[in-house]
């Protein structure tokens, strides 16, 4: 087996999916998870350490027992609604997580950090315009403020001692892996393209959140990449080099935009038959338009997206949830 990655967060969604990418460049994904929304089939390339993300001293453990290269930051928070009505759990998890990570890698020596940041560090832009990674940082919700705070914090680490990371800034992680072996399954669902498709299987008929936003057709417009295209662009960040002062952000999305209708067009076409939709209100805190200019990951990473049709992502996600996600006995555990 190859060098050890620490993957924090490696049972959820789109730590599942690098820690297949990981195993297929080489490396074996350390997984360290609490496992409160991931899920242990998704562990299926490497050990599996149940641990507390904010436990620097059991974190600096697994680094000096697996002798890891690197770590990749996923484990967090990241449900925007809730993040408005918790906001202390959110600055608990996201930002005390990232304090013990950055502090167990200081005291055991491990130099490369790779770290799951998000759009919503850019709040609700002015311009409709596709944002690049100078643009004005504002976060409108304590998710997106936990998280720019993480950047931070991991900037000024970079600065005062020996660690070097990227953070990766997704825009709407969606789809699944193209084999098969791993998909979505959040427990509440929050997120438009597995509520749709759910929608369009007898469950509870999809809300579209707002039809009155200044966009071509009234509804939110959102940038979705194919979880498989994150993924890869986290081994890249883990081995690129010459960093800017030892950190730099990246943007990850397809640079394209889709609205919340385009989205719903995309799931009927992949299913064959049109989800139950009901027309609401804005959701608190949803800007209008979120779209990446992926540019500095591309130059960067020598990174690009490839899936770059949103009925391909829409596809996969579709044949995850056909063949039942983790299994029927994974459909509706006990809430976290
Ligand atoms: N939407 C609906 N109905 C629903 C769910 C969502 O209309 O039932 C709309 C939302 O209003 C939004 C779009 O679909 O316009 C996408 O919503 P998601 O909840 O799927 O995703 P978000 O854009 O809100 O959030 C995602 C991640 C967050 C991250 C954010 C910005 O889930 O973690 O992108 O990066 F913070």
């Amino acid at each position: 087996p190859g060098p050890c990655i620490l993957v924090t967060g490696g049972a959820g969604f789109i730590g599942s999916h690098t820690s297949k990418a990981l195993s297929r460049a080489g490396y074996t994904p350390v997984v360290y998870d609490n496992l409160s929304n991931g899920h242990v089939e998704a562990v299926k390339w490497g050990p599996l350490i149940i641990g507390d993300v904010r436990d620097a001293n059991h974190l600096a453990e697994a680094m000096r027992e697996y002798s890891v290269a690197g770590v990749i930051h996923f484990a967090g928070l990241i449900e925007v609604g809730r993040s408005v009505s918790r906001p202390d759990l959110f600055w608990d998890h996201n930002l005390n997580g990232v304090a013990a990570v950055v502090s167990a890698m200081r005291r055991s020596g491990t130099a490369r950090l790779v770290f799951s940041s998000t759009a919503a560090v850019y709040g609700a832009p002015a311009e409709m315009s596709r944002l690049r990674e100078a643009d004005r940082l504002a976060p409108i919700n304590p998710y997106g403020d936990s998280k720019l705070a993480g950047e931070r914090l991991i900037a000024a680490s970079c600065a005062a001692f020996d660690l070097e990371a990227v953070a990766l800034r997704y825009f709407n992680a969606a789809g699944a892996d193209p084999e098969g072996d791993l998909g979505e399954a959040h427990y509440p669902e929050t997120h438009l393209i597995p509520l749709a498709i759910e929608a369009t299987m007898g469950g509870a008929p999809l809300t579209v959140f707002g039809s009155d936003y200044p966009t071509p057709d009234g509804s939110c417009v959102r940038d979705y990449i194919h979880v498989a295209d994150l993924a890869r662009a986290h081994v890249l960040a883990l081995q690129v080099g010459g960093l800017d002062a030892g950190f730099e952000a990246m943007n990850l999305g397809r640079g394209v935009g889709s609205s919340v209708r385009e989205i719903i067009a995309a799931v009927t076409a992949a299913c064959g038959r049109h989800p139950a939709v009901v027309e609401g209100g804005r959701r608190a805190g949803d800007p209008p338009m979120l779209v990446a200019d992926p540019a500095a990951a591309m130059e960067r990473l020598g990174w690009s997206p490839q899936v770059r049709d949103l009925a391909t992502i829409v596809d996969t996600a579709v044949a995850w949830r056909r063949g039942c996600g983790f299994g029927p006995a994974r459909q509706g555990p006990a809430a976290a």
